[in-house]
């Protein structure tokens, strides 16, 4: 049978565009803005950022690289690059989506539930006036976390089955530019509100003393950077197999480092003000800020009903933003595990696509049965949504580090400079990508995994 041609992007931007969908995501909406409220303001975001353009830009230049060289994805990638040993690292590698996948959209699902809230607010309804009561009884509720998590599935299996030019690359044509249009005007929004500025300044001005020990933050900004640049799961590495050869890597790699940071910067001008502001109204404290994975789906909540009128609305445009922002991340998932499904067994894109599809949403429902009708199953003592996000929290440094590993002592990291100069462009950074995917990277990888296990055993009182 004739071998069929491999999908590309249609372009540079079309790529980039792609590649920071993915990157942008919850991580960046949520994740960020809480960890920089606790790890001392601008301490987390100068760390953070120097880490991105470091670690960061390292590592996905290699996978982006690793995609090209290899035209395929993650789980067939090593042995197309003739080191067949290697492979495992390629199914690690595809474990990795698909088994975040499912939950992951299981929390896609409660967005598109505040979603649908939030519209019926608009609409004049009521509903939202207890925002932990809300939460609780939808967690808990017998179906309505599982039928929320099945609409999001489906709706980004069917941009999935479209390919990659129909489907991925105009979902985030519409998408993202809504998106970077909505986070700029809530943020403008916010900073205009009448005492924004103690906020702001919490922010941004660097608290030194709250961050009694900087291998944490540091530990944490590195935590994040993985997760919110896409890194260790495959996805890079198919996107880039879909990338033309004349395009450059580097360049893409900067733009896609940029963007997220961007936008991570961004949502914390949008969240932590008007969180500070509440707290100084309700007498709730900073605490308020540090509420983890609560802040997004019931501390905001509060805060838009403590803004009147218009909270309502300020509420229905965060929960669009967010939901496009899980939808894109979601969808580059999705295409990592079809693509591996596809590259691996020859089969049609709409067979793996149905494959993945029952996948996560088998999976997926012990995650969203897991708070109520399947309480019981408890992984550890841990629901199962916990379980799953912390048994990856620990696989995806394990991942980083052994392609770090693989680049810089078995492939060479002039195979992946060589990539990146295909376009024809000069590449100005080769000792530095050298020491970094050799040395620094390992290392700093394998620091992350030492501080992931000590958090879940509860060891030397780490929390990241
Ligand atoms: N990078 C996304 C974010 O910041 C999260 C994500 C994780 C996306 C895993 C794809 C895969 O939220």
């Amino acid at each position: 049978m004739e071998k069929p041609k491999r999908a590309s992007w249609s372009g540079s931007v079309a790529f980039v565009l792609a590649a920071a969908a993915s990157a942008i995501g919850l991580g960046n909406l949520w994740r960020f803005p809480y960890l920089a409220a606790r790890y001392g303001g601008g301490v987390f975001i100068a760390v953070y950022l120097a880490l991105s353009l470091t670690l960061g830009f390292t590592l996905l230049i290699t996978e982006i690289a690793i995609g090209r060289y290899s035209r395929q994805s993650q789980l067939t990638a090593f042995r197309a690059l003739g080191h067949p040993r290697w492979n495992f690292l390629g199914v690690l590698s595809t474990i990795v989506p698909l088994f975040i996948l499912p939950y992951y959209n299981v929390i896609g699902g409660w967005v598109i539930k505040y979603f649908t809230a939030y519209l019926k607010l608009v609409a004049g309804g009521g509903g939202l006036e207890n925002p932990q009561g809300f939460f609780d009884s939808f967690i808990t509720a017998p179906w309505d976390p599982f039928v929320c998590m099945a609409i999001f599935t489906a709706v980004s299996c069917a941009v999935i089955v479209m390919g990659v030019k129909n489907g991925i690359e105009k979902a985030n044509l519409v998408m993202m530019p809504i998106l970077l249009l909505m986070a700029v005007g809530l943020a403008v929004y916010v900073a205009l509100l009448p005492g924004a500025g103690e906020g702001i300044r919490f922010y941004l001005i660097p608290d030194f003393s709250s961050c009694d020990n900087l291998g944490k933050v540091i530990l944490g900004a590195m935590g994040q950077m993985f997760y919110s640049l896409s890194l260790a799961m495959g996805i890079m590495i198919t996107y880039g197999s879909y990338m033309r050869r004349c395009d450059s890597v580097p360049k893409a790699s900067v733009r896609i480092v940029a963007a997220d940071t961007f936008v991570a910067i961004l949502s914390g001008f949008m969240i932590i003000p008007v969180v500070v502001m509440f707290a100084a109204k309700s007498g709730g404290g900073r605490a308020a800020i540090d509420a983890g994975p609560g802040l997004m789906f019931v501390t905001l909540p509060k805060v838009f009903a403590s803004l009147g009128a218009a909270g309502a609305w300020v509420g229905f445009l965060f929960f669009v933003l967010v939901l496009f922002a899980a939808f894109t991340s979601a969808i580059s998932m999705t295409e990592a595990c079809v693509a591996a499904v596809c590259d691996f067994f020859h089969i049609r894109r709409n067979a793996a696509v149905s494959a993945v599809m029952l996948w996560t949403v088998v999976l997926g429902s012990l995650s969203a049965f897991g708070y109520g009708r399947w309480a019981v199953f408890k992984p550890f003592g841990l629901p199962a949504l916990d379980f799953f996000d912390s048994s990856m929290n620990v696989l995806t440094p394990i991942v980083a580090a052994l392609i770090c590993a693989f680049v810089g002592w078995v492939l060479h990291p002039k195979r992946i400079l060589a990539e990146c100069q295909r376009d024809g462009s000069a590449v100005g950074f080769r000792l530095f990508y050298a020491v970094m995917v050799k040395f620094v990277a390992p290392l700093l990888v394998l620091a992350i995994l030492i501080s992931e296990i000590c958090r879940i055993f509860n060891i030397g009182g780490w929390r990241i």
